[in-house]
């Protein structure tokens, strides 16, 4: 695997590769990679010729720095799991040159979408998301991009990003990969105590029960009951449940047979925050 740091390296290096006609798939992560991440690398290089990860724990994204500041960093297992997929390039570079002095500040306007729970909780973190995406597809130029759908309103958003600029760039949104106990595998998972891994299944158990059963119950209801059972958690405290419509995140308060609906989650376990989501 090529490891790039400098924005004018990879540059160089991808535009050869697209004189020869090379397909290139890209995944953008913030390290600390787990098999979710693994998962997108995997899709991306089955699709394309040439698999680009980067690496880059983005500061604009965060709008807590305790949350910056413990986000964990492991570069070089990290390379090691990146060999052993055979990923063919790592971008990983520095903050001087994703975030140049005299940079102009990018505001993005995604309406209704970024209103909405991360939006709403995490005031200023799409648009940090949608700067860094942009920059890095401007950079990367690929044919495609790959994105979980543990992130799902990340996702949409990076749809709209991709509209808004005219980006010529598909963009694909994969599974959630889980443990086997069911908790969605996060960078954030490792920063829990043994007794808060233990009972953070819990969190998937009952979005799996909610997915199934949710529709008997009138939405606020559900609302009420997901709230009471999780903050029932001695370890866990909701931040907020919401049931969306699939397409445009719009907030379904009645059930309606024609929407795609789905449940969101954020619990809040000691300071790590954990997200996860579930199709109705
Ligand atoms: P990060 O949290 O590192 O995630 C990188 C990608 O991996 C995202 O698309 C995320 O949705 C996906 N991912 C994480 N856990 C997953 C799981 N359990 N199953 C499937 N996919 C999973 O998301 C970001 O980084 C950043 O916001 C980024 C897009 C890189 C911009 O800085």
């Amino acid at each position: 695997m090529r490891t790039l740091k400098r924005k004018t390296k990879i540059i160089n290096f991808l535009d050869d590769c697209r004189k020869k006609e090379l397909s290139i798939g890209f995944v953008p992560t913030m390290g600390a990679l787990h098999d979710g991440h693994l998962s997108l690398i995997r899709k991306a290089k089955e699709e394309n010729d040439i698999c680009v990860c980067s690496i880059y724990v983005n500061p604009t994204q965060f709008n807590n720095p305790n949350d910056l500041e413990k986000y964990p960093r492991q570069m070089a297992e990290d390379i090691i799991l990146l060999e052993e997929e055979n990923c063919d390039v790592l971008f990983a570079p520095e903050n001087e040159d994703m975030y140049p002095e005299n940079d102009e500040e990018i505001v993005f306007e995604f309406g209704e979408l970024a209103n909405v729970m991360e939006g709403k909780f995490r005031p200023g973190h799409f648009n940090g998301v949608g700067t860094i995406v942009k920059k890095l597809l401007d950079i990367i130029k690929p044919n495609k991009a790959y994105f979980g759908k543990k992130d799902y309103q990340q996702l949409l958003i990076i749809r709209s990003v991709c509209e808004q600029y005219n980006i010529n760039t598909e963009i694909i949104g994969c599974d959630i990969i889980r443990e086997e106990d069911g908790l969605a595998m996060s960078s954030r998972n490792q920063r829990l105590t043994l007794k808060q891994r233990e009972e953070a299944p819990y969190i998937h158990s009952i979005l799996d029960y909610v997915s199934v059963m949710g529709r008997r119950m009138r939405v606020n209801d559900l609302k009420e009951w997901v709230a009471k059972k999780i903050n029932s958690n001695e370890e866990m405290k909701l931040e907020y449940f919401e049931v969306c419509d699939a397409n445009n995140l719009s907030i379904i308060d009645e059930w309606r047979n024609s929407q795609k609906a789905m449940g969101f989650i954020v619990v809040n376990m000691g300071d790590v925050r954990l997200i996860d989501n579930i199709a109705f």
